[in-house]
């Protein structure tokens, strides 16, 4: 089966969060089990782009609001990836350095999904299914169902991941004039609340739907940030299908940013290893039991709990804490002013970096993820795969991910509520399975041995095209 992936994330092209691991491991899979999976992506000056070795496939001029764009479709020559790789360049929208947070980035999307859909339509060969992750590719299923210059594509399946429903994408109705003609009484299928919703849009228009943890689909029914009643309007094509992760990049036994490689047979002293390293760079102990966070520093994720939360832990147990994140800015400054406080038993890293991440992955003995939003969450999957405990919030995919272990074949930590309350009553609970080592020690084993590897999940995507064909 041809399948295209459109996507404004895929690592490690570029990367701001799961969606990037999500998009750059998903095709791979698909193509092991017999597929044709391509990305295309917008072009951005990043690392990976300044590098790669790349070949025009298609050109032209791109005209939105009487304004023409030069936009051009690099083919990328990268056979470690495992699938086809595009990129789009649109002159002056998409060739910056960040992936997102531009005051044009309706248009930025806008010109990027235009593009994607004029280089589908001069291929030899149409795709069997358009795939669309999230809001920045959301109006490509209305425009192959309902504008004249994408009609010869209406009869492709589009499938759109909601990857986030927290994030829509909306724009006022007067930027309607950067999508390509349509007919004034299809305005319906592009509005929801006044604005033009690329989300919810999607919802309606693409063929099937699906989130990216049978929970979250529960939970968007309940509460989705305005969309919850169109969600439940359309649920008979909606489902969800929980993430993987990428088995391969994602392996103590060969991941080349860890100080000591492990298996679960050497688990033992290759995390000792990576916790004495991990806590030597941070200024840390290593025999006092370690709890990191990763990740966004927004609400969603809890993170404006976490300098109470560590205030408290800090005086109440005898551990040792360490951060890796950005975001909000109020929530950097306290994180960070409790670094003097806490010298020694705390330390902060405020900003992106791949390298740390892995290495909190195999150093840390417990993972927090106190998260208010989590659609499925690819940290706890990481962290069980390398053999850090996960203590999370009940919720969305890490509902699907993680069972506490006060149940049968428990492994993880699980809480109710984004409070400093519950994650410091968590924080005690794995302070006391701590000290029973030998213990703790069997249920690193269990939790390295979870299968979260995405070949069912990539199975499960090409079952849903072929029900959609
Ligand atoms: P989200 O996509 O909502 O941010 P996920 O759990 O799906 O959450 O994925 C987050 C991904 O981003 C993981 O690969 C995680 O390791 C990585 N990540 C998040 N913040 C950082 C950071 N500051 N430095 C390095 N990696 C990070
Ligand atoms: C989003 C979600 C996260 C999910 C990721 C990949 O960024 O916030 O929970 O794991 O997408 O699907």
């Amino acid at each position: 089966m041809n399948i295209i992936h459109v996507s404004a994330e895929c690592y490690p092209v570029a990367k701001v969060g799961g969606l990037g691991d999500v998009v750059g491991a998903l095709p791979k899979y698909q193509n092991r089990i017999g597929n044709n999976a391509t990305v295309i992506m917008p072009y951005y000056e990043t690392a990976y782009v300044k590098k790669a070795m790349t070949v025009v496939d298609f050109c032209f001029n791109l005209v939105m609001e009487q304004k023409t764009y030069f936009a051009e479709v690099l083919s990328v020559e990268d056979a470690s990836l495992g699938y086809s790789l595009f990129l789009v360049r649109v002159t002056g929208l998409t060739d910056r350095k960040e992936v997102y947070g531009y005051k044009d980035d309706p248009l930025r999307f806008m010109a990027f999904q235009r593009v994607v859909l004029q280089w589908i339509l001069q291929q030899k060969q149409l795709p069997d299914v358009v795939h669309c992750h999230d809001h920045h590719t959301g109006l490509v299923p209305f425009m192959m169902n309902r504008c004249e210059d994408f009609s010869l594509l209406k009869r492709i399946p589009t499938v759109l991941s909601i990857h986030n429903a927290q994030y829509q994408g909306q724009f006022p109705h007067e930027m309607g004039g950067i999508l390509p003609r349509f007919r004034e009484s299809d305005i319906g299928l592009l509005d929801w609340g006044g604005m033009i919703n690329p989300l919810a849009s999607a919802i309606k228009c693409a063929w099937g739907v699906n989130t990216v943890s049978p929970s979250y689909m529960e939970e968007l029914k309940q509460k989705a940030n305005g969309l919850e009643s169109l969600l439940a309007h359309e649920s008979a094509k909606c489902e969800g299908i929980l993430n993987g992760i990428d088995t391969e990049t994602w392996n103590p036994a060969t991941d080349v940013y860890l100080h000591k490689n492990y298996n679960i047979r050497t688990r033992q002293s290759g995390r000792k290893a990576n916790k004495e390293a991990l806590c030597e760079e941070f200024g840390l102990d290593s025999t006092k039991p370690l709890f990191g966070f990763i990740g966004r520093l927004v609400w969603e994720k809890g993170a404006d709990v976490l300098p109470e939360m560590i205030d408290k832990a800090l005086q109440e147990y005898d551990i040792n804490v360490i951060i890796l994140g950005s975001g909000a800015p109020e929530v950097e400054t306290q994180l960070s002013d409790l670094i003097e406080k806490y010298k020694g038993r705390y330390n902060a890293y405020i900003g992106y970096q791949e390298r740390m991440s892995h290495q909190v992955y195999a150093g840390a003995d417990f993972l927090l993820m106190p998260s208010r939003v989590e659609p499925c969450g690819l940290n706890q999957m990481y962290s069980l795969r390398y053999g850090c405990m996960p203590i999370v919030r009940s919720t969305g995919g890490l509902k699907d991910t993680v069972i506490d272990l006060g149940e049968e074949n428990g492994f993880g930590i699980c809480h109710n509520n984004t409070s400093v309350e519950d994650v410091v009553y968590s924080v005690g609970r794995a302070v006391t399975h701590f000290k029973d080592q030998k213990k703790f020690k069997e249920i690193q084993k269990t939790m390295m041995q979870i299968e979260h590897s995405w070949e069912k999940s990539a199975q499960m995507y090409v079952s849903l095209y072929n029900k959609l064909k």
